[in-house]
Formats: C-alpha cells, structure tokens, sequence
C-alpha cells in the first residue's frame, strides 16, 4: 500500500460526466467541500461556491489576488532577520448573494423540499449552473434556475442570471439581491499551520456607500496595507408579473428587493451584475468611478453577450490546453475513462480559474478557492504550475515571471538584511516581502531562487522570448547566482568542493542542512544559466550587456566565479547504496517507525513535534525524487530506479505536490502500476478529497502537477537539453488513447499516444522539429504529421 492509500476520507462522489461536475442533491455534510469544488474565478476575482441564497455556508469566501491586510507577527522570542509582517488575503465584500421568498417563506436549501436538485461546474462554458424545483409547504411548485459566472475577458466583472417561475400558482415573490461586507470569515486555524489565521477585528473599513437606481456601490480600505476596494452591483428584474423594487443601503450592507405578484408559468428573471476595483494608490472616489464604468458597459452588453464572451475564452482554453483521455473501443465508453477525464479537465480548468488574469500578482497556493495558506505565493507557481501554463498560455506564464521581476527591490533588501550578496526572493508573499514565520520551514528554504530561474529558462527555451530574457530574466539571474556564490564556500572537508550549508530543501521534514542534494543541483543550473546568458549578452548584445552592467554593477569577473562554483558543486553521493542522500546527513538518521504510525496520524505535521520529525529519516514529499524530474539528464535510468527505490517508501506524500511528481518518475523508470495509483492519487486529489482538506481550497500546485504528471509522466515528454523530446509511455489506462496539445515557439503540436503508435501533429505553426525517442522529427506545413511506433522499454 502507498502511504496516500492509507486512509481516504469520506468525500462526496460525483457522477462520471466529460464537462461536469456534478452534485444531484444537496449534500449539508460536504459543504465546504462543495464550496471549494465549485468555486469560481480568473485569477484577479474568486468566489467559493455558496448557493446563491447565502447560506448555508462554510466559508462564504470572495477573493481578490493579492488584496490583503498586514499584521505584525508575533513570536515568543525573537531574533535577528525573522519576518516581521504577517500578510493575509482578504474575504472581501460579498455580492453573490440572492434570496428567493414566496409567499414569506424563505428558500433555505437545508429545510427546502426539493424535487429536483442540480447543481454543476461546467467546465465547456466556465459556469457555475444550477436547477432546482422547489415544492413550498403550502405545494406550490417553484423552479428556479441559475447560472453565474465570473468573466475571464472582463477581469473585474461577475454576473448572475436567476429565474424564477411559479409552475402551479400563483404566489407573492420577494427576491433580495444583496451585498454584504465584513461578514465572519474563516476562524481560528485551530493549530492547523496550512490554514489562515484570522485577521483580528474589522477588517474593511467604510469609505463610501450610496445607491442610484438599482445600483449599488460600497467602497472600502484596509487599514495598514492601505488598500481601497469597491463592489459595486446592478440588479435588473424582467418579468410580466407586476412588481415593485425596494433599495437600501448601509456602509457595510446593500439590498435591492423585488416584491412580485407571481403568476404562474410567469419567469421572474433577475439579472445581477457584480463588479470589483482595487487600488492602492487612487482615491475612494476614482475607484468607485472605474466600477461605474464598468458597470455601465457590462449592463449595456448584458449577460447574453457576457456568456457569449466566456465561451469564446473557454473554447480558445480547451483548443491549447485540453488533455484527452479515451477508450479505443469507440463503442464502449468505460466509466473509468469518463471519470478520469472529468478529473483532468476539473484540474485544468481551476489552474485556468487561479490564473488567467493573474496580472500583477502571484498565485496563491489554493488559487482563489480558500484562505489557507493565507493567499500567500510560494514556489509552486514556478516548479508545478508554470510548466503548464509555459506550454499552454505561455502569455500567463510570461506574467508571472514579470510578476517576480516586479519583487526584485524587496529581494535585494531581503538579502542585504540577511547579509547576503545579491538577491533573496521570499518563501511565502503577497508583497514580495517574506512571510513566512517559520524560518525553518520557510526562509531557509533557499531553493526558491533557482526554482525561479529554472521556470525562467523553461520558459524561454519553448517560446523563444529572447527579448523577456534580456530585459528582465538577465538581472534576477545576475543576483540569484550572486546569492548562491555568497550561500556557499569551497569546502577543506569536503575536498574543496562548493557547498551549500543550512537551507532546507523541498522536504519539510528535514531542516536546515548541509548540502541538500535539490538545492545544491538546482544552484548549479542557476549559476551556469546565469554564467551563459551573461557571455552571451556579452558577446552578442553589447547595449543590452552594458545595461546589464549598469542595472547590477556587474563585474567582468563575476560569471567566472559562478561558472567555478558550478562545476565545483558539492552532491552528496553514497558508495554503498549508489544513490544521491538527501542530504550530507540524511543517511545518518534513525528510520522513521512507519509501522507503528497510526493511520490517522498523517499529516505527520499535525501529530508530531518538529525535532521529533527533523532526527527521522521521513520525507514529507518528493525531494531527490524531485530533483529526478526537474533535471532528468543529470541521472541515468539506472540511478533513477535506485534512487526511486530507495526514497518511495520513505515518502510520505504529507504534502499534496509529492504524488505527481512521485508518478512521474514511477512513469519513467517502467513501474506503471505506481505510476498509476500515485497519478490517480493527483488527479483526484481535489476530485476525491484524497488529502482530506479540499474544504479548506483547491491544491493547485498539485493540479498542475497532474498535467506535468500525463504529459512528462506517461507522455513521456522531455525538455532539458532544449529539443522537445517525446519517450511515450502510455496512457494512464488501459485500452486508452491520450491526447495533448502543446504550444512550442508559437506552434501549436498535437501529441496522440495509442496502444502501439504515436501521432505527432503541427496544427498550427510552419515548421517544428521535435525528437520521437533517438530519431529527429520534422513537420511542416505540407507534412504535418508523423506516425511512429512506441518502443517498448
Ligand atoms: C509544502 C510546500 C508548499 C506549500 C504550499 C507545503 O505543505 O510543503 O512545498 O509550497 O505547502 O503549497
């Protein structure tokens, strides 16, 4: 048994469906499950998927990236360097909120007789659809249909269309459209590290309310990060039944009610509109103007054109992104099959929702579906999700990394605080200061620089964006290898080599120490990326080298002495065993007594003290097996296997970004049946609450290590000599064909792995050349397709 197979939490099961996930009744024990299933969002907006009449809820979570409120973190004892500011999303005001009355009685889902329920998450149109029939205590019927959405193309605007028809008689209807700020958010984090803590008191004070007509606009600011936001409504009802519409507003609370004489077979078809401005540089008044503005135009377009413009984005997504998975029996569509696809498309379509526009900020670790982790950015956008999103939407990718250029001045202090040359980007931050209040686990976790650099370069090997590399990309690696030469020192004991002491690496379970074998590999390729494009911009682009040399007084000798300490890298290395130690100590600890290990004390993290953690030999997740995928021509298959072998059973997947990469290498080395149940375990991670905490946000690193773990892992993907390599396995079922595009310099490639043969196709581009195992493969326009069979290894 796997250790994730170890205990499964109830979850709730959805029925297999392609393009849906969907609920058929109301289910009050997983709400916050629910809630974060459905939640949607773009990247700037998210909203967790409360029903629409505001409860019941577990955490009726709205989300903007990157607005946040900051608080001093408070330690016990202090010391030098430890950060200082804690930083924490915001739940913001809340707009989605519509309640249905008729005749007085309220619509309450947990007391409601309902003949139909469906709800889904539609995943083709990028919709949140619901449909009820309600039967009310006195038997009238009522159906009640919705759709909400939160726009892709228009970042700032949500909409929501809901209708309501008497099917039996008639009845006085009152739908309340309302807005509602600083409601209880989520509470205490209950020692739970992974969850927020909550901001003490209010947290979004008034600056502005009013109401004109049937619109609705309150604006507030956060006190110490000095944030202002502004939510503004417009609610629209058509109907031929007679009615009347009340508005009221407070500082924190707007309504706009529609009292309605119903008739029946009559719809009342009630149209909001929902609109989010942040800023922390205009005024209150500016920024209740934008949302005007945006209001007016959305209202103008209407929800009809606002669907319309989601699907056109939805379509343009799938075309570049979707991974297929299907039977070759044409005739026969296994359940299996569905359900896998629907896990995948589920996966790809919340990094699209944690993404899109994700315009000058990060992505935080649970997307916009959850406050854990406190909406904070950490290196799970460069090492799971930027490969995706660089061979998918290489323009978001392009964002993000911009998004860390932006972060360098804090970097630089960050490092002079820590007496460091160079820069010294943050573990955790909305800012780009560091916020992680536990060093060990967090600052010390050094690694970040050159998982930065490593997405940096990924990035600029399949698009060609020479021109972000010179601009940008040349001055983080000038003063990420700076930190890394300064980290490290050429070593007696170690025979002169150049050693990396006191980091911690991607294992949490193991903390500052000597020479991390991932940390001291992934230096490396920062110090030699860093020593290539600085010779080449010196030897090819003289004006953008002495800009260069202006922006970081860099001098001649410097890439010399990255270049040295590069190839001088100490990796640790053990004779007997023949495999990479973890790190310089890591043989030398005491096994971890996984057999008497209750079940139920995993996460070890919240059963054990860290010392008693930090002396075993247990692997929170993929280090060294890491290490493996990230760099995979550093290792030979054979050491792969070893090194797998040897680390599997020590891993204990405690954390959700271990079992995709923990299939990826299972894939590689031919053991297909791990490679299964670890890549089911990632695909599924959300799907199935195989970590038992969905409630609390969607694992989006994890998610994108699912498309990593089809297209590296069974696609057989490579990438780390520059050519686009492909080494097919198979698809993660059996009688399956998978299928997966790829965008390569512009280009768009179709990858098709059947049971014997692969199909490579160019469906957009003129000419790509692309390696099928040892043998080079072009396709051009006139030939665009290559058939070829899989060798068995
Ligand atoms: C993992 C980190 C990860 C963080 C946020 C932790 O549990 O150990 O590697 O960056 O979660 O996802």
């Amino acid at each position: 048994m796997l250790h994730h197979e170890r205990l499964r939490p109830p979850s709730h099961d959805y029925p297999a469906d392609e393009w849906n996930v969907i609920e058929k009744t109301f289910h009050p024990e997983f709400l916050a499950q629910s809630e974060t299933m459905s939640a949607l969002g773009n990247g700037y907006l998210g909203m967790r998927g409360c029903p629409e009449e505001g409860g019941p809820n577990a955490e009726n979570g709205t989300f903007i990236n990157g607005f946040y409120e900051t608080r001093p973190i408070v330690y016990g004892e202090e010391a030098y360097g430890f950060a200082k500011t804690g930083q924490t999303i915001c739940n913001v005001t809340g707009s989605k909120i519509i309640k249905l009355f008729v005749d007085d009685e309220p619509f309450w889902l947990p007391n409601a007789r309902l003949l139909k329920y469906d709800r889904r998450l539609n995943m083709k149109s990028g919709t949140l659809d619901r449909e009820i029939l309600w039967e009310t205590p006195a038997g009238k019927q009522v159906s009640i249909t919705s759709r909400r959405l939160i726009s892709f193309a228009n970042r700032h605007v949500a909409a929501i269309s809901y209708c309501v028809t008497l099917l039996n008689a008639q009845a006085f209807v009152v739908i309340s459209s309302e807005m509602a700020t600083n409601e209880a958010s989520a509470g205490d984090s209950g020692g739970d590290p992974r969850l927020a803590r909550a901001l003490p008191g209010r947290v979004l004070h008034p600056r502005a309310s009013y109401s004109k007509d049937r619109r609705i606009v309150l604006c507030h600011a956060t006190e110490s990060s000095r944030f202002t936001l502004t939510c503004a409504t417009d609610t629209a009802l058509e109907s031929s039944s007679p009615h009347s519409c009340k508005v009221v507003h407070t500082a924190d609370f707007g309504q706009v009610a529609f009292t309605i004489d119903a008739q029946p077979g009559c719809p009342l078809e009630l149209t909001k509109y929902l609109v989010y401005h942040t800023s922390q540089t205009v005024s209150a008044e500016e920024l209740c103007g934008r949302a005007e503005w945006t209001l007016d135009r959305v209202v103008t377009q209407g929800f009809r054109q606002l669907l319309a413009s989601q699907q056109q984005y939805m379509d343009d997504f799938w075309r570049r992104s979707d991974v297929r998975i299907k039977d070759i029996r044409e005739d026969r569509t296994k359940r299996s099959t569905v359900e896998i696809q629907q896990a995948i498309r589920f996966n790809l379509f919340h990094i699209l929702q944690a993404s899109a526009r994700a315009e000058d900020t990060g992505v935080p670790a649970k997307g916009l579906t959850g406050q854990a982790y406190e909406g904070h950015y950490f290196w799970d956008t460069e090492i799971y999700l930027l490969p995706f999103l660089t061979y998918t939407s290489p323009r978001i990718a392009r964002n993000l990394l911009a998004f860390r250029y932006k972060m360098l001045p804090q970097a630089r202090a960050r490092a002079k605080e820590l007496d460091h040359r160079g820069a010294m980007f943050p573990w955790r931050t909305i800012n780009g200061e560091e916020a992680s209040a536990y060093y060990a686990a967090g600052t010390a976790q050094y690694h970040i620089n050159a998982d930065i650099m490593y997405a940096l370069r990924k990035y600029v090997q399949a698009t060609g964006d020479e021109a972000f590399l010179r601009d940008f990309g040349a001055e983080m690696l000038v003063e990420t290898a700076r930190l890394w030469l300064d980290l490290g020192f050429y070593s007696d004991a170690k025979g002169g080599k150049f050693c990396i002491n006191g980091v911690t690496g991607p294992n949490e379970y193991n903390a500052v120490v000597n020479d991390n074998a991932y940390t001291n590999l992934m230096a490396r390729e920062n110090l030699r990326y860093a020593t290539e494009v600085v010779e080449s911009l010196r030897a090819t682009e003289l004006d953008a080298y002495n800009a260069l040399v202006q922006k970081t007084a860099l001098e001649p000798s410097e890439a010399k002495a990255w270049i040295h300490a590069a190839e001088n890298m100490y990796v640790p290395y053990d004779e007997k065993l023949q495999i990479i130690p973890e790190d310089d100590n890591f043989l030398d600890k005491e096994p971890w007594d996984f057999r008497n290990t209750p079940a139920d004390h995993y996460p070890l993290l919240l059963f054990y003290h860290p010392l008693n953690i930090y002396r075993k030999r247990v692997i929170k997740q993929a280090d060294v097996i890491l290490a493996m995928f990230l760099l995979g021509d550093v290792f030979s298959p054979e050491s792969k296997k070893r090194n797998f072998d040897f680390y599997d059973p020590l891993t204990t997947g405690d954390s959700s970004l271990s079992s995709c990469v923990e299939a990826i290498i299972a894939a590689q080395i031919g053991d297909i049946d791990k490679a299964i149940r670890y890549g089911m375990a990632a695909l599924l991670m959300d799907l199935a609450d195989v970590g038992g905490n969905v409630k609390d946000g969607c694992h989006i690193a994890s998610m994108g290590g699912t498309w990593m773990m089809l297209t590296y892992g069974f696609g057989g993907m490579r990438d780390d000599d520059g050519t686009l390599s492909f080494w097919p396995r198979r698809a993660p079922e059996d009688n399956a064909i998978l299928r997966f595009p790829v965008t390569y310099r512009g280009q768009l490639l179709e990858v098709e792995i059947g049971l014997e043969k692969v199909e490579y196709a160019l469906r957009e581009g003129e000419c790509l050349v692309i390696r099928h195992e040892t043998e080079e493969v072009e396709l051009t326009r006139e030939n665009p397709l290559a058939v070829r069979t899989i060798s068995r290894r």
